[in-house]
């Protein structure tokens, strides 16, 4: 009870403090040009191999070199002036760590149990559409990955996999992100899908809702002089679901995008009250939303502002995340995303009370890179680096991460 007690008034500090109130960061007027902005400088040295990585960083370039222009385009963009991909990074640097000393970290178990199934690390791979764009393997090689790991993983609306074959290349149950559509009876036929195949729970993603403004992307397609994006992708939704097996067979009629615009509670509670898997909510970004969430009888929430892909808002999730930890007060459990490479930045989640970190952008650069083996490693660096970061902070068990370990800048 103390701990909770002390939890709950660091996070309300958290959550008060002017930093989080929105000052403006400088880095929010003045744009980089370069999409790797926290790569490797020496761009002429790529590693040749996975095992050569020393962080997550060196596959990003390796990955925009192998990858077409537009296809990098694609995974790195952000939204409108991408203040909000940046912010997602630049916020760690408004959190510092607080180690304790002279505790047995001999054994490190990290260990996550949710919605009583558990996984060796609270490491969870993001839903990530079209995998087949970064290598021919696709979705299949990131559940291999995910396997040889034991790791969550989430498979998108929008995969080149189907969810029936990527649970079989994982070999155990993946999680189903949910782009309902603007009909009703085509979320639902997806959401039962997923259901039947085996997947224990549906993540709703909530934030898409306007035509994304993915300003990056549009120009790498612009500079992509021998991209030929009309032999795969046409014009329109029927010819952009076409690689995407969850599709197959829908009647698409009066569909107009995978993203929904009339998406409102009175779907939540209809879902809830139609499919019997545990339901989530991805990209919450405010309390209310949190408590209303609760309220509908939602299972968990994903605090996402998907890697600063939807709206530009400004905000990273690391500053988002004391608010809705303090909304939900520990009744049910929150993941989060967007912009989380090392183990420090998971471990300052972990520690505030987020349950798992979810991983977008690194693991789809090891896959450009070297298929599989470079999710592997991918994957195999950020747990080397989260087990470090325990040993360091004198956690032996997530448990032992405490919001008294996280302070303001
Ligand atoms: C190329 C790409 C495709 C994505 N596709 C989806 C998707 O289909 N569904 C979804 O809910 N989120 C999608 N996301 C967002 C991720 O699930 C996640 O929120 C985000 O990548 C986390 O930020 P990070 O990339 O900085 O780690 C996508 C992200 C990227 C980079």
């Amino acid at each position: 009870m103390r701990l909770n007690a002390s939890r709950r008034r660091l996070l309300r500090y958290l959550a008060a403090s002017p930093i989080v109130a929105g000052v403006p960061v400088l880095a929010q007027t003045s744009r980089l040009p370069d999409p790797m902005i926290w790569a490797p400088r020496e761009l002429g040295e790529l590693i040749e191999s996975p095992s050569r990585a020393l962080s997550v960083f060196d596959f990003e370039p390796v990955a925009r070199q192998k990858l077409s222009p537009a296809h990098f385009g694609y995974l790195a963009t952000g939204n409108d002036d991408e203040a909000t991909l940046r912010a997602n990074r630049e916020g760690f640097a408004a959190f510092q760590l607080r180690p304790r000393r002279l505790v047995d970290v001999s054994r490190i178990d990290m260990k996550m149990e949710l919605f009583g199934a558990t996984w060796d690390s609270p490491i969870v791979i993001a839903p990530t559409g079209s995998n087949k764009a970064f290598h021919a393997d696709g979705e299949i090689a990131v559940a291999k990955a995910a396997r040889a790991g034991r790791h969550l993983q989430m498979l998108s609306t929008v995969a080149t996999t189907s969810i029936e074959d990527a649970i079989e290349a994982r070999g155990a149950p993946l999680w189903f992100q949910l782009y309902p559509t603007n009909e009703w009876r085509v979320g639902l036929a997806m959401a039962k899908r997923a259901e039947k195949a085996g997947a224990p729970a549906i993540v709703v993603t909530v934030d898409v809702l306007a035509a994304q403004n993915w300003e990056m992307l549009q120009r790498m397609i612009r500079g992509d002089k021998a991209a030929n994006c009309g032999s795969c992708h046409g014009m329109g939704l029927r010819s952009f679901v076409q690689r995407k097996p969850h599709f197959d067979g829908l009647d698409l009629a009066g569909v107009s995008s995978s993203g929904a615009t009339n998406l409102t509670w009175d779907f939540v509670k209809r879902l809830r009250d139609t499919v019997g898997t545990k339901i989530l909510l991805k990209g919450i970004l405010a309390r209310e939303d949190a408590k209303l969430a609760i309220e509908h009888g939602v299972d968990g929430i994903i605090v996402s502002n998907h890697g600063g892909r939807s709206e530009d808002n400004g905000r990273s999730t690391i500053d988002v995340l004391p608010e809705i930890l303090v909304a939900v007060d520990g009744r049910i459990p929150i993941l989060v995303d967007s912009g989380f490479r090392r183990g420090t930045d998971i471990v300052k989640a972990l520690a505030m009370g987020a349950k798992a970190v979810c991983i977008g952008r690194p693991y789809l650069w090891g896959l450009g890179a070297f298929g599989q083996e470079g999710v592997e490693r991918v994957l195999q660096l950020l747990r080397r680096e989260l087990f470090a970061a325990m040993q360091q902070m004198g956690a032996p068990s997530l448990k032992d991460l405490v919001p008294a370990m996280v302070a303001r800048a």
